[in-house]
């Protein structure tokens, strides 16, 4: 029977300002997701943190973007900002820009990314969290996974993957998607890639079976909402082994602390840090960027004990880097390029900065 794994994730709040979630927070949306559970309604389903946000990571028969799923979910948000506005956390509620559910969690302010699969007789997944980023910050790493035999060395030599995977690029301020075919258009697939402000990888499909290997979520908050309202924080789902790369090829990326965007104000550019989900709270500059590696040995449908991956010392130097690129980044204080471009920015005082000298700019 088919099956649908969906994560769908919010900020509803913060503890303290924007660096982690509140513990009951966290009880309540596990809370919801034991309910839905126990009800039928899902097949399973967990809460976890990375974090200031809360990702809900479920298993159920009834599809990607399906009501039911979506509304669950929105409905778990507003229970945990209503634990936050008790609590008077931080930002309670910030992700939720829509007062009532429509049917439809897109669009609304939570990410989501979606995949439904054929459960496999083993069937092992890596779940990806991130805070103090934004989406296309998962574009480097599913390239290095899905299409760089330096890092998946199954490319080259394991028959399963030797045909390559198809990468669905979506133009997030055009609405348009593509798909492009590696390893023949992998230039082309750069072009666009390289740009994640604009393209974001959506999904990642094996040529060789057409089955679904990869979905991130690419869900634009300021692009919603018209204004800064939080960054992106977004989630990745990989399923790993067999005719999907390796746990190892899958991880192997994040040995490198890639430089994204986030960090301060949503507004700079800062090392993506690999982290165990215990030190995801990012209280230096409200970073360093973090991200989270959960992995989940899917059966019949249930999501079992995760796997903490980065919780793994074969990681310290990539946090090492981290630190030593935050260091060096954070020197340039309010100036390119650890600041953003202008028109990248999520918090800009320009506007009013510019109204205020108004004529003092004279013709050179
Ligand atoms: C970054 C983030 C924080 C806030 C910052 C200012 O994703 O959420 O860096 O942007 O703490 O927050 P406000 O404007 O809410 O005081
Ligand atoms: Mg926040
Ligand atoms: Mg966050």
């Amino acid at each position: 029977m088919p099956q649908t794994l969906s994560v769908i994730k919010a900020d509803v709040g913060g503890w303290v300002g924007h660096s982690a979630m509140h513990p009951d927070v966290l009880a309540r949306a596990a809370e919801a997701m034991a309910a839905a559970t126990a009800s039928g309604m899902l097949l399973d389903g967990q809460a976890h943190a990375c974090g200031d946000d809360l990702f809900l990571v479920m298993s159920h028969i009834h599809g990607v973007d399906h009501e039911i799923v979506h509304r669950l979910a929105w409905d778990t948000f507003r229970a945990g900002t209503e634990v936050a506005k008790g609590l008077g956390l931080y930002g309670a509620g910030q992700d939720l820009l829509a007062d009532a559910f429509s049917g439809n969690i897109r669009g609304m302010g939570p990410g989501s990314a979606e995949m439904e699969i054929e459960e496999r007789q083993s069937e092992p997944v890596i779940v990806f969290m991130g805070d103090k980023t934004s989406s296309g910050s998962f574009n480097l790493p599913l390239f290095k996974m899905f299409a760089d035999p330096f890092n998946t060395s199954g490319l080259v030599i394991a028959e399963t993957l030797h045909q390559g995977f198809s990468f669905e690029v979506h133009d997030i301020k055009e609405h348009k998607k593509l798909m492009l075919t590696a390893p023949e258009e992998v230039y082309d697939l750069l072009a666009f890639i390289g740009s994640p402000s604009r393209y974001a990888v959506k999904r990642v499909v094996s040529r060789a079976t057409g089955e679904v290997a990869a979905v991130s979520s690419t869900d634009k908050l300021s692009l919603l909402a018209g204004r800064y309202v939080g960054k992106d924080d977004p989630t990745l789902i990989v399923r790993c082994q067999g005719n999907f790369p390796a746990v190892g090829e899958i991880l192997e990326p994040f040995t490198t602390a890639w430089t994204v965007e986030g960090f301060m104000r949503g507004s700079h550019y800062g090392p993506w840090m690999p982290v165990a989900q215990r030190n995801s709270n990012a209280s230096r500059f409200d970073g360093p960027p973090r991200v989270v590696a959960l992995g989940f040995q899917l059966h019949d449908g249930k999501l079992g004990m995760s796997r903490d991956l980065f919780d793994d010392p074969g990681f310290d130097n990539a946090r090492a880097e981290a630190n030593r690129v935050a260091d060096y980044l954070r020197k340039h204080g309010p100036f390119e390029p650890h600041r953003l471009p202008l028109d990248e920015m999520e918090y800009t005082s320009m506007p009013a900065v510019a109204a205020k000298i108004g004529t003092r700019w004279v013709d050179l």
